[in-house]
């Protein structure tokens, strides 16, 4: 596979590739110099249309940990604002010479439209509500820190489903993986149709929160929201909200995952995400490994990244 576009494509034998070779850039990762010289000579773009802080930064971390160059790319102060065109700003960076481009984009399909452009790797790092691969990644890479397997294991995913990339990869990975989930929203939070997700879903979250070994919380993407969707947050929180009284619900050995950024008040309560249980700081250092796996197995390694159909 020569890019990272959607979860799907990895199949479980591509997430567990990914994982095992994780374990090895997180020792990496730990050393008084954390640093190889594994993608000495490769170039990796950044082409972030859309904020972001943990994915940005791990990336950048990652390819530098693997003595990658990097370039730049604002769209802010670029001359995207002198109205350069996606097609146009992806060929002047390919014509500099780069072997790996991470996009991030609001409309879904941008990763695979630039795919046309380009001959560097492509990697999805976010294309609106549709995919975000290495969140789902990470997330998996996490939960094998605390759970010998995700076969069997229930995860609960809460919060703002129509607008969530997250939910969405997350989602596969993990019941590629094995896990049962339950997708946790007022009607209005949830996509028009689930035909084809593989998820029960429930509107009572202190129902399913008793059974799940893991809750996964989302924020409102009220940047993808055209409409009145919720009465108000103060209400969202009384229904959904992780509270520290709901959190008695859950099972001693639960985790709390979140995949930031948190709205601290609203989708999780200040305590909880401060909880032991809770992982979310986990999840940003595992990024860190992750991404420079996924960075090595698509520039570095000379091996194909294993693909495979669900
Ligand atoms: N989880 C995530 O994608 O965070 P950022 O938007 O900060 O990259």
């Amino acid at each position: 596979m020569r890019h990272l576009l959607s979860i799907e494509d990895l199949g479980a034998a591509g997430i567990n590739e990914i994982l095992d070779l994780s374990d090895t850039f997180v020792e990496v990762s730990g050393r008084s110099i954390p640093k190889v010289p594994a993608l000495r000579g490769k170039t990796v773009a950044w082409l972030f249309y859309e904020d972001s802080t943990r994915t940005r930064l791990s990336f950048e971390t990652a390819a530098k940990r693997l003595s990658a160059d990097t370039m730049n790319f604002g769209v802010s102060s670029s001359s995207v604002n002198k109205g350069e065109g996606l097609r146009d700003t992806v060929e002047t960076i390919t014509a500099m010479g780069v072997d790996a481009i991470v996009v991030r984009h609001a409309s879904p399909g941008v990763p695979w439209q630039i795919t046309r452009w380009t001959d560097a790797c492509v990697i999805n790092a976010g294309d609106g509500w549709h995919q975000h691969p290495t969140q789902a990644l990470l997330d998996c890479y996490t939960l094998r820190q605390h759970f010998d397997s995700l076969e069997g294991r229930h995860i609960a995913i809460v919060g703002d489903i129509k607008h969530s990339r997250v939910a969405r990869s997350d989602l596969l990975a993990f019941t590629m993986l094995g896990a049962e989930v339950t997708l946790v929203a007022p009607q209005t939070l949830l996509p028009p149709s689930l035909e084809g997700w593989p998820a029960k879903t429930s509107h009572d979250i202190d129902a399913v929160l008793p059974s799940a070994d893991v809750v996964y919380l989302l924020r409102m993407q009220r940047e993808r929201m055209h409409e009145a969707l919720l009465p108000s947050l103060r209400e969202y929180r009384a229904g959904y909200g992780l509270t520290l009284d709901r959190c008695a619900l859950l099972a001693d050995h639960a985790l709390v995952m979140h995949p930031g950024p948190m709205n601290r008040g609203v989708e999780i309560d200040p305590e909880v995400a401060d909880l032991d249980r809770s992982v979310v700081v986990e999840q940003v250092a595992n990024g860190v490994a992750v991404r420079m796996a996924v960075l090595y197995l698509l520039l570095g390694s000379g091996v194909e990244l294993t693909g495979g159909a669900r």
